[in-house]
């Protein structure tokens, strides 16, 4: 008779799965032709033919406008970097609102703060975990300058919706595409729906290269406002012919020469890395759809979902178990797995006590009335803390035959729920 691993049966998943390989012989390559030619960072940070990065950083960036058709795609050395440079550039200033959505990684929400601007949260919804445009539009007051829309998990917001709202309502739309290189809407790619769209190329995405981010745009003006904050724009102000210029204020977000040689290595293969982790997902989609009590990931009409996560609902009342000890067993089993994803982010400390820069309430005493506290945002509430249990389809090399044993795991600990009742986890 089987038995749940959780009491003493045998594990469906009895070794760990291999990282994935995402670095070959192209890398590797790239990586040797910038160290031995020397030039590790091609940038100067003031005005010179070097203010627009060395022949690496043009290289890719030429590559990811043509591949991601975006008209201007500028690098910056990580999406939260390519988020400030976007919000800088699009003129976001203190006491301005922002809406976010809760449920995101911390940069989409903690960067506004750094130009004085104050977060909105509004809520997700249930089926993709990506903004509401109904509760957005009623979150739009006077002082709202942006929206920024996350494409979760690499399935894509409600973008054509969002964006006709902005147009409607004079806002701009960020898109923080960080985990949805190539998913699409209606045959767009994401990131370009938005006035700017970021990607990320940190470790954990699609494609890598160490640390690292691109903006892309439709706009001139705004791609030159960033490539001016990610490089010390204030020392090229006179150079440049541009209206209202003078209020720019750089950093250094620079890509090196090195990370743009692997962006380029990656680029040709990032099709392959993004089916290898949609084959995987559909996969455990396909072979768990139509279990009492487990929703797998929806996939909007007209969406291509890219699998940066794979969150299957869990309804705790249908599956007669809680959550906490259907997962137990399924970690018993060896299903990589984790609950949840972050936290609401208004919960974090620095939303609860409203302290952000320089410990007097900045930029928070601008906006008293934006609220957050806990019920503000149900749904993300209900996601987070009783139905969502994620898989990472970009951590680890699964082949056909381990999304195979990945669905057994789960149709066995479910066949079997019936023996959880009275567990705790
Ligand atoms: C939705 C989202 N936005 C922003 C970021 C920040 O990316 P980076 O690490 O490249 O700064 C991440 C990283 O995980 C992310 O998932």
């Amino acid at each position: 008779m089987t038995r749940l691993a959780l009491h003493g049966g045998k594990p469906v998943i009895s070794k760990p799965f291999p990282p994935y390989p995402s670095m070959g012989r192209a890398e590797e390559e790239a990586v040797v032709g910038v160290v031995r030619s020397g030039v590790l960072s091609g940038f100067y940070g003031s005005w010179s033919d070097e203010f627009w990065g060395g022949e690496q950083v043009r290289r890719f960036e030429a590559a990811w406008a043509e591949l991601f058709k975006a008209p201007y795609a500028v690098s910056v050395n990580s999406a939260t970097s390519g988020l400030l440079a976007a919000l800088g550039a699009v003129g976001i200033g203190p006491g301005d609102e922002v809406i976010v959505p809760p449920y995101t990684m911390s940069a989409t929400v903690a960067t506004p703060l750094f130009y004085g601007a104050v977060p909105v949260f509004v809520d997700i919804e249930p089926e993709t975990f990506c903004l509401d445009p109904d509760k957005v539009r009623r979150a739009i007051t006077d002082r709202t300058r942006a929206i920024v829309v996350v494409n979760l998990f690499g399935h894509p917001g409600r973008l054509r919706e969002l964006r006709a709202l902005a147009d409607e309502k004079g806002l701009v739309l960020i898109e923080d595409n960080a985990q949805a290189p190539l998913a699409e809407e209606n045959g767009v790619h994401t990131g370009n729906v938005g006035h700017i769209g970021v990607a990320s190329l940190n470790f954990h995405k699609h494609i890598h290269t160490g640390e690292g981010g691109v903006c892309v745009t439709a706009d001139k003006d705004l791609a030159q406002r960033m490539q001016m904050i990610r490089n010390h724009g204030e020392n090229v102000v006179e150079a440049v012919e541009m209206e209202n210029i003078a209020d720019m204020v750089g950093l250094n977000l620079r890509l090196t020469e090195l990370q743009a040689a692997i962006g380029l290595a990656q680029l040709d293969r990032v099709e392959e890395h993004v089916a290898a982790r949609r084959r995987v997902a559909e996969g455990l989609s396909r072979g768990l759809e139509g279990l009492e009590g487990l929703t797998v990931p929806a996939v909007r009409p007209g969406c291509r979902h890219v699998y940066y996560v794979w969150a299957m609902r869990c309804d705790e009342k249908r599956l007669g178990v809680s959550r906490a000890a259907f997962c137990k067993a399924l970690a018993a089993e060896g299903f990589p797995h984790f609950t949840g994803y972050v936290r609401p982010l208004y919960l974090l400390p620095l939303f609860q006590r409203r302290i952000a820069i320089g410990g007097r309430g900045y930029p928070f005493d601008l906006a008293p009335h934006v609220d957050y506290s806990r019920g503000i945002c149900p749904v993300c509430e209900r996601m987070h803390f009783q139905e969502l249990v994620c898989f990472e389809p970009c951590a680890n090399l699964f082949t056909d035959a381990d999304t195979e044993l990945l669905v057994e795991a789960v149709r066995k600990v479910h066949g079997l729920r019936g023996e959880l009742a009275g567990e705790n986890a």
